[in-house]
């Protein structure tokens, strides 16, 4: 018995959980790192770009922006997710900024404060309770507006705790 907890107990700790090894860097906090002195906010940033048949588009003559970002300003292997984040945010009003930020501040705040993502599922920090039940819940958050705060908490969730 004692045998079979060493090994399982060195399996552990050799083993880091996949989800460690395979996790990308809070993409909010990387454009905040390198980003951010020179272009500022980056949802504003980001609805002020380009977009053609709702892709991004850079007005640098490559045209392409995944292939601007591998030669911009360093990102690693995050060129994608940086892509895919930007290209969200442009289709986003900045209702957060209007109607949630004067108490919770950046969106990005709250995500990485107050939510998880768990099983895939992103859910309270607390207990475990999904995004739109929490915001059903909130007080001032009419029911037709649940449903456009809880995508993009959601999002902004895995944008920061990337799995
Ligand atoms: C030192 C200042 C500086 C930093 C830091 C910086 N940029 Fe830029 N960025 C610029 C300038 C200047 C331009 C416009 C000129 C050009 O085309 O290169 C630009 C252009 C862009 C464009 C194209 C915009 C358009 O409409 O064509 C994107 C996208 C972009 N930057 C993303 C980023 C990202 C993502 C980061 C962080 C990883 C970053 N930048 C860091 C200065 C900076
Ligand atoms: C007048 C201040 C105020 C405004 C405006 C506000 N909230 Fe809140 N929010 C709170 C308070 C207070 C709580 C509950 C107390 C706490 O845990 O911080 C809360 C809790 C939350 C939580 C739950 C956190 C958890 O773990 O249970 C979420 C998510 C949230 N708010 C989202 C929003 C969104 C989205 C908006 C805009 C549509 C918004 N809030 C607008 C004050 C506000």
């Amino acid at each position: 018995m004692l045998r079979w907890i060493v090994w399982w107990a060195a399996v552990f700790l050799l083993c880091p959980p996949a989800t460690a090894m395979a996790a990308g860097i809070d993409l909010h906090w990387l454009w905040d790192d390198r980003c951010a002195e020179c272009h500022g906010h980056s949802g504003d940033f980001a609805r002020r770009l380009d977009r053609v048949d709702g892709e991004l588009r850079v007005r640098h003559p490559v045209g392409d922006m995944r292939e601007f970002l591998r030669h911009h300003y360093p990102v690693g292997r995050e060129v994608e997710a940086l892509y895919q984040m930007l290209k969200a945010q442009a289709a986003t009003p900045p209702r957060f900024r209007t109607e949630c930020a004067r108490c919770h501040g950046p969106a990005a705040a709250l995500a990485r404060k107050r939510l998880v993502v768990r099983g895939g599922e992103v859910v309270s920090a607390v207990d475990g309770t999904a995004v739109a039940a929490l915001l059903q819940r909130h007080f001032g958050i009419a029911a037709g507006d649940v449903a456009f705060f809880s995508a993009q908490l959601e999002r902004v969730a895995r944008e920061v705790h990337r799995e």
